[in-house]
C-alpha cells in the first residue's frame, strides 16, 4: 500500500512518485491550499493540496479530520525557498496529492493525539490507551523498551552463552513477599494455582537440568499495594547461572548492564560500578536503596547523645535504638522552624514515616547552637563540641535529628534526605548514580508474626563467614540501585538440600510444611544441582529511567490503574455464573460490605 514511509523523504527524492500512507495531523486551509502532516511512526511530511494542482484530491483533503486514516499519491517536491521547516527532518520536502484514498475516517476525538498528553486525564488516557500510545511520547517510551530487550537478548544471547526458557504462568505460588493472584482450577475443583510472583523456583530447576545460562523477558504477577513504580504485573529480565561465584555474576551484570547503556543511550558507564554494604548503606543513608546522586549523608551520634541528659534521646540508645543526624548545609537560612514544628511539611514527612517528632539544633554565626531547650541545655561544651565536629556542622547550618528503633529513624531520615534533596536542588537531574548493595541480612525479625522472615526469599545462601549464626548471617545478595530506585535483585542460592532445610525451618517452616510446599526443589537438590545463582531486573523501571519518566505506567503498552483495573477493557468484571458453577467457585462478596 506505500512505497515510503512519512519520516525518511528527503531533498534527495525530489521529483519521485511516492505512495505514502499514515494519519492527518494539523489540517489547515490557507487561502483555499489545504495544507496537513501526514504522520506515521516514522515521522511526518507535508501534504498539499490545491484547486489548481491536485484537481483530483482537493475536494476530499476539504473534508478531512484529524487522525483520519489516508493514502497518499503524488511527487516529492522541494518546499519554496523561505517555507522549509527546519524542525521536521523531512521539512525541506512536501508532497502535492495527485490522488487522496480516505481509508477510514476518524470521529471528534476524546483528546488530541499530536502534542503533550501530560494535561489530558489519566483515566482518559487509560480508556483510549491506543489513542494515547499513538502520540509521540509513548511511541518514543514503546520502541525505546524495544531497542532495550533488543540489547539485553544480543548481550546474553551472543556475547554470554544464556539460553531462553519460558516458564510456566498457571503454577504453584512463589514466594517473593506478595500476595499471589490465584486461578481455580476447572478439572480439579477445590484446588488453586498461582500465578508467578517470578520464575524463581523453575529458573534454579533449569539449572539442576544443566542449561548453565538461562533467561526469561518473564511476565511477573504480585498482589501488591500500587505506586508509581509497581504494577500488579510487570516483566523481568530473569537470569540464573550456574558455576559463578557473586564477583563473576556482578561482573557479567556490569557487563549487561553497560551494554544496553552504550546501545540504547550511546553512554559508557564507569566501571565498576560502586558497591555499598547493607550496613554501610543504612548508616549513610537510612535506605537500602540510597540515591547517591546527592551528598545529605546521615552521622550516627548515639554514642554521644547517650549520655545527653536529653530523654528522648536517651531513652532511644538505651533501649538499643539510634540516634541520628541529617545536617543542612544553610539550612538555617532555607529551612524555617514552621516547617519543622508540629503542623509543618518536614514534620508531616516525619510523622508520615512513623515518626513522633522532629528535634533540631541550628548552629548561629557565632557558633552557639539554637534550639528548643532540652537538648541544648543538656549538652556539654565537649558533647556540642563532638557533636558539631562529627557532622562537620558550619555556622548557618541546620541539623535534623532523629531518634528511636534504627528501621524507624532511619526511614524517617531517609524520606527527609530526598525530600531536602530534591528542594534545595541538590540533585544533577542528568547524573547517573549506579551502585550495587551487597550483604543483605538473609533474615529480618517479622514482629507481627513474631518470627524471622527471608528478606530477599529463602532460596538465597548464607555469606559463607556467618553460617555459624544463621539468625544473623548476612547473605550472599545484591540489588542493582539506580538514582536511588532498586532496578534489580537477586542472591546465590541454596544448592544444598540440608543448608535449604535449616532456612525453612528458621522461617518457621515446620519440615512436613517446606516438604508440601517445596518438597519438589528439596528433592532436586539431591540430584546433582550445581553451585547457582542469578539476578532479576525490573524492564520497567529500568526502561522508565532510561526514557526519564516518572512512572512504569508510561512505558508499559496496557498498564493498570492505583486499583488494578484496566480502564480499557474494564477488567477485572463480574463472570458467567454458570463459569463459577463449573468451577465449583462461589463468591462471599456482597457490594453492601464494600
Ligand atoms: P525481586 O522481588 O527483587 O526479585 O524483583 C526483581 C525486580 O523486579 C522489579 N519489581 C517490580 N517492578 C514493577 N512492579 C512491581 N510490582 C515489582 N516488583 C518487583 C524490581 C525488582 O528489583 N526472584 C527474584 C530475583 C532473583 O533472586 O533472582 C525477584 O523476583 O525492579
Amino acid at each position: 500500500m506505500r512505497t515510503h514511509l512519512c519520516g525518511e523523504l528527503r531533498a534527495s527524492h525530489q521529483a519521485e512518485t511516492v505512495t505514502l500512507c499514515g494519519w492527518v495531523e494539523h489540517l489547515r486551509d490557507h487561502g483555499g491550499v489545504i495544507f496537513l502532516d501526514l504522520r506515521d511512526y516514522s515521522g511526518r511530511i507535508q501534504v498539499v493540496s490545491d484547486p489548481q494542482r491536485t484537481p483530483e484530491s482537493y475536494p476530499l483533503a476539504q473534508d478531512l479530520k484529524a487522525e483520519s486514516v489516508i493514502q497518499v499519491v503524488g511527487q516529492i517536491s522541494l518546499r519554496p525557498a523561505g517555507s522549509e521547516n527546519p524542525r521536521l527532518p523531512t521539512g525541506e520536502v512536501e508532497l502535492y496529492a495527485d490522488q487522496l484514498i480516505l481509508l477510514n475516517p476518524a470521529r471528534p476525538l476524546p483528546f488530541a493525539v499530536s502534542g503533550e498528553h501530560d494535561s489530558v486525564r489519566e483515566e482518559l488516557r487509560l480508556h483510549y490507551r491506543y489513542l494515547d500510545l499513538r502520540g509521540d511520547q509513548l511511541q518514543h517510551n514503546l520502541r525505546l523498551r524495544h531497542r532495550v530487550v533488543r540489547a539485553m537478548r544480543t548481550f546474553l544471547e551472543e556475547q554470554a552463552g544464556f539460553l531462553e526458557v519460558e516458564t510456566p504462568i498457571l503454577t504453584r505460588s512463589t514466594p517473593e513477599g506478595a500476595r499471589d493472584y490465584l486461578v481455580p482450577s476447572r478439572v480439579n475443583a477445590g484446588q488453586w494455582y498461582a500465578l508467578p510472583q517470578s520464575p524463581q523456583l523453575f529458573k534454579q530447576l533449569l539449572m539442576v537440568a544443566g542449561c548453565d545460562r538461562y533467561y526469561q523477558i518473564a511476565r511477573c504477577f504480585r498482589d501488591e499495594d500500587l505506586r508509581a513504580d509497581r504494577q500488579p504485573e510487570f516483566t523481568q529480565l530473569d537470569m540464573e547461572m550456574s558455576f559463578l561465584d557473586r564477583e563473576a555474576i556482578l561482573n557479567l551484570n556490569e557487563a549487561l548492564v553497560c551494554h544496553i547503556f552504550r546501545t540504547v543511550k550511546g553512554i559508557d558507564l564507569p566501571q565498576p560500578f560502586p558497591r555499598l554494604s547493607y550496613a554501610e548503606a543504612m548508616d549513610r543513608y537510612g535506605s537500602d536503596r540510597p540515591d547517591t546522586r546527592f551528598g545529605l549523608e546521615l552521622v550516627n551520634v548515639s554514642d554521644l547523645m547517650a549520655g545527653s541528659g536529653f530523654r528522648v534521646f536517651q531513652d532511644a540508645v538505651a533501649t538499643g535504638g539510634l540516634v541520628k543526624v541529617l545536617p543542612i548545609p544553610g539550612g538555617n537560612e532555607r529551612i524555617s522552624n514552621v516547617r519543622i514544628k508540629p503542623g509543618g511539611d518536614l514534620f508531616r514527612v516525619v510523622s508520615e514515616a512513623g515518626g513522633k517528632g522532629l528535634a533540631y539544633i541550628r548552629v548561629r554565626e557565632n557558633g552557639d547552637l539554637d534550639t528548643i531547650g532540652a537538648i541544648k541545655d543538656n549538652l556539654s561544651p565537649e558533647q556540642k563540641a563532638q557533636l558539631l565536629a562529627r557532622t562537620q556542622a558550619q555556622p548557618g547550618d541546620l541539623l535534623l535529628f532523629g531518634a528511636g528503633p534504627a528501621g524507624l529513624v532511619n526511614k524517617c531520615l531517609d524520606r527527609l534526605r530526598l525530600t531536602l534533596g530534591h528542594e534545595l536542588g541538590l540533585i544533577d537531574p542528568h547524573a547517573l548514580a549506579l551502585l550495587w548493595v551487597v550483604d543483605f541480612p538473609l533474615f529480618e525479625w517479622n514482629p507481627e508474626a513474631g518470627r524471622l522472615e527471608a528478606l530477599h526469599h529463602p532460596f538465597t545462601s548464607p555469606h559463607p563467614d556467618d553460617l555459624g549464626n544463621l539468625k544473623e548471617a548476612r547473605a550472599l545478595a545484591y540489588d542493582l540501585v539506580w538514582n536511588g530506585i532498586e532496578i534489580g535483585g537477586g542472591s546465590l542460592r541454596n544448592y544444598r538440600r540440608d543448608v535449604q532445610e535449616q532456612i525453612f525451618s528458621l522461617i518457621g517452616l515446620a519440615s512436613e510444611e517446606a516438604q508440601s510446599q517445596f518438597g519438589f526443589l528439596l528433592e532436586a537438590l539431591e540430584y546433582g544441582a550445581p553451585p547457582h545463582g542469578g539476578i532479576a531486573y525490573g524492564l520497567d523501571r529500568l526502561v522508565m529511567l532510561l526514557a526519564g519518566e516518572g512512572s512504569i505506567r508510561d512505558v508499559m503498552a496496557f498498564p493498570k490503574t492505583q486499583q488494578a483495573r484496566c480502564l480499557l477493557t474494564d477488567a477485572p468484571a463480574e463472570v458467567d455464573p454458570r463459569q463459577l458453577k463449573e468451577l465449583q467457585v462461589r463468591s462471599t462478596h456482597s457490594p453492601s460490605q464494600q
